[in-house]
């Protein structure tokens, strides 16, 4: 790949999801863009990209969403999902009792693997059963990972890694080598592709936000900027989940660590969204 082909895909995929490339590795990239090459019909990079200069929106999209890094798998960082559990969960639902209305935003959800790991969580609580609505939204700029997620098809390998038996037994239907989630759990779940760097405007009062393992691959603006939104889209008591590399130090002041628990994170109350908030209510 010539480097100025390298860098013209840098530049783009920045500009469109944020996302930084990093050290140029042309085998990887490649390999990325082959199904979009055979979509398109490009015989090899160069020519994509000649063709991306042009200012094709659609391939634009599709590079851009093929060069994603979509890792994921159930129960990840199996801590934080104890943290959600222990201390997350037991707070919100007291805390909401009154309205008996929760709403969880799932942000870069892959495949699915998070949110369906969340929705079990929730479903050990049973509660639609006591009366509960409970919304669990789940997006990710890669339509296809959204289209895999809805249909909620796993391999062994992926329901190996991460999943505890019990779980498996409890939530999966077997079909031939794969397994498919169940129809209650597959419910529980709204799934919609969703780019961080627009606009939150069709997201409010969320009261716990699953932002993991994406803000690791952004640049410093495209942190500070999703980490400010979500600082508005959550509510005052409202709770933030990072992955283990990630934080809101030195990015935006919208939020605190909570003590004793690695990677959450609540809304500073006397900080600009919250504040605003409060004062809403
Ligand atoms: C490594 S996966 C993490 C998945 C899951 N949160 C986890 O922790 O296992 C990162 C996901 O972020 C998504 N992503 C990257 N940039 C994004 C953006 N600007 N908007 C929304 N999703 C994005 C990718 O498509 C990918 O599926």
């Amino acid at each position: 790949m010539k480097p100025d082909d390298f860098e013209y895909l840098a530049r783009l995929l920045r500009r469109r999801s944020g996302i930084v490339l990093g050290q140029p590795r042309p085998a990887h990239i490649e390999n990325r863009l082959a199904p979009v090459m055979r979509r398109f019909g490009f015989k090899d990079v160069g020519a994509l990209v000649a063709e991306l200069r042009h200012g094709r929106d659609a391939l634009a999209r599709a590079a851009t969403e093929a060069l994603t890094t979509n890792e994921s798998s159930f129960f990840r960082d199996r801590a934080a999902f104890d943290l959600f559990r222990d201390r997350v969960l037991p707070a919100i639902v007291e805390r909401r009792a009154g309205t008996k209305r929760l709403r969880l935003w799932c942000a870069a959800c892959a495949a699915g693997q998070e949110a369906y790991s969340i929705a079990m969580m929730l479903d050990d609580l049973k509660l639609p059963q006591k009366g509960w609505s409970v919304d669990l939204i789940a997006t990710d700029i890669n339509s296809e990972m959204i289209a895999r997620a809805e249909q909620g098809l796993y391999s062994h390998f992926e329901v190996q890694r991460g999943l505890p038996i019990r779980r498996l037994v409890d939530h999966f239907l077997q079909e031939g080598q794969n397994w498919r989630i169940s129809e209650p759990l597959r419910r529980m779940v709204t799934f919609r592709p969703f780019n961080l760097l627009d606009s939150f405007g069709w997201l409010d009062d969320l009261d716990v936000v699953f932002c993991r393992n994406v803000l690791m691959y952004l640049d410093p603006k495209a942190k500070a900027g999703v980490l400010d939104k979500i600082a508005e889209v959550l509510v005052p008591d409202g709770y933030l989940l990072l992955g283990p590399v990630e934080t809101p130090t030195g990015l935006s002041a919208a939020f605190a660590a909570v003590a004793g628990a690695p990677g959450l994170y609540s809304p500073r109350v006397d900080e600009g969204p919250a504040l605003a908030r409060v004062a809403r209510r």
